[in-house]
């Protein structure tokens, strides 16, 4: 595609951004996929701004959600990305599809890629599905949605575009003009569930490809064996480390993993890793707080911090679809057609 967005540059054509013809992991896009990815982003950003917030670009594509575990925010920010690229979007709910009747995860995919899907975004409770499914299908890109404990990539995304975005506004930059120098040396600290989190896995991949500095906090038995070799260091005092860190990543407990058994009590992993209005007097001057949702009120944040306007969470959410509209752009788009366009669809 060669993209003209009315304002911001884009890149021409579907990008070469190393990832190949699927998004597993971001382990698959690096540095330069990674900036690639954000600025794309940009130019969506600036559509969504539009009356008609919606581009010809996906036109004839089908795109398929294809969830085995609940989701609000992925799910339906794929599928507004999708729509707003004005691709067809289908979504199997899983509880009431064939699956129910012993159809296995193969059979699944290669019956939805039959119908002349073009890519497919998985989220599976097993680590590594996605990559699995990559394997079957012959011609239909496949996107991680989240696959058990393993990875998030779209989430590690939309966090570094949204942090980008807050730091271009803290020195009167447009984001694209800061690249990836944004995130030199930027300090980040992720708390809590690193165990049980996709997030964590991805955000460390992401915010150390683009050069920040990664630590995590939490209770010991929430911090997975090895992590020596994910090039983090680990933060003994969470109140010492929120003065550290240019960006908190809170994450929940994931009570859907059994995460409950790895804490004597809620209360308890409040008071000692909860973002209290106490703790939050403590962050950095500029710090920003990110949390993927959903968040767990009065567990890993308090209710009246939630709302500060230093915890970004719901803009996380607004530029999902941003993202999202990029990372299918660069997957699916032809590169001699469409623009990111002039007008409505
Ligand atoms: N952050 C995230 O993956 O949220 P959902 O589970 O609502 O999609």
């Amino acid at each position: 595609m060669s993209a003209t967005a009315h304002a911001g540059p884009v890149p021409a054509g579907p990008a070469p951004v190393g990832m190949g013809p699927h998004l597993l992991s971001v382990a698959d896009l690096g540095r330069q996929g990674i900036a690639e990815v954000l600025d794309v982003a940009e130019a969506f950003a600036e559509v969504e701004q539009r009356a008609i917030p919606k581009v010809p670009t996906l036109r004839g594509k089908v795109v398929a959600t294809v969830f085995f575990e609940e989701s609000t925010r992925t799910r339906l920010s794929f599928e507004t990305a999708a729509k707003r690229l004005s691709a067809d979007v289908l979504s199997l709910a899983v509880a009431q599809s064939s699956v129910a009747k012993g159809e296995s995860l193969r059979d699944t995919v290669q019956t939805v890629e039959a119908l002349g899907i073009d890519a497919i975004v998985l989220r599976h409770r097993c680590a590594g599905a996605p990559a699995q499914v990559a394997r079957w299908v012959q011609r239909a890109r496949v996107l991680n949605a989240g696959d058990g404990w393993h990875e998030h990539p779209t989430q590690a995304l939309v966090d570094c575009f949204t942090v980008r975005q807050v730091r271009a506004e803290a020195v009167g930059a447009t984001p694209a003009a800061l690249g990836t120098s944004c995130f030199e040396g930027l300090r980040v600290l992720i708390v809590g569930d690193v165990r049980h989190s996709r997030v964590a896995r991805s955000q460390i991949l992401a915010y150390q490809a683009v050069g920040a500095e990664v630590a995590v906090c939490g209770p010991a038995s929430l911090l997975p064996a090895g992590l020596e070799d994910w090039g983090v260091s680990v933060a003994p005092d969470f109140d010492e480390a929120l003065g550290w860190a240019d960006v908190v990543s809170l994450l929940r407990l994931q009570a859907e993993r059994g995460s409950g058994a790895f804490v004597p009590s809620l209360r308890e992993y409040t008071a000692g890793w909860g973002l209290t209005a106490e703790r939050v007097r403590r962050l950095a001057p500029g710090a920003v707080v990110t949390h993927p949702g959903p968040m767990v009120r009065g567990v890993e944040i308090a209710s009246a911090v939630a709302d500060l306007p230093s915890v970004v969470a719901t803009r996380q959410v607004a530029n999902g679809v941003a993202v999202r509209m990029a990372v299918l752009f660069l997957l699916l788009g032809e590169p001699s057609a469409g623009v990111v366009g002039s007008g409505g669809a």
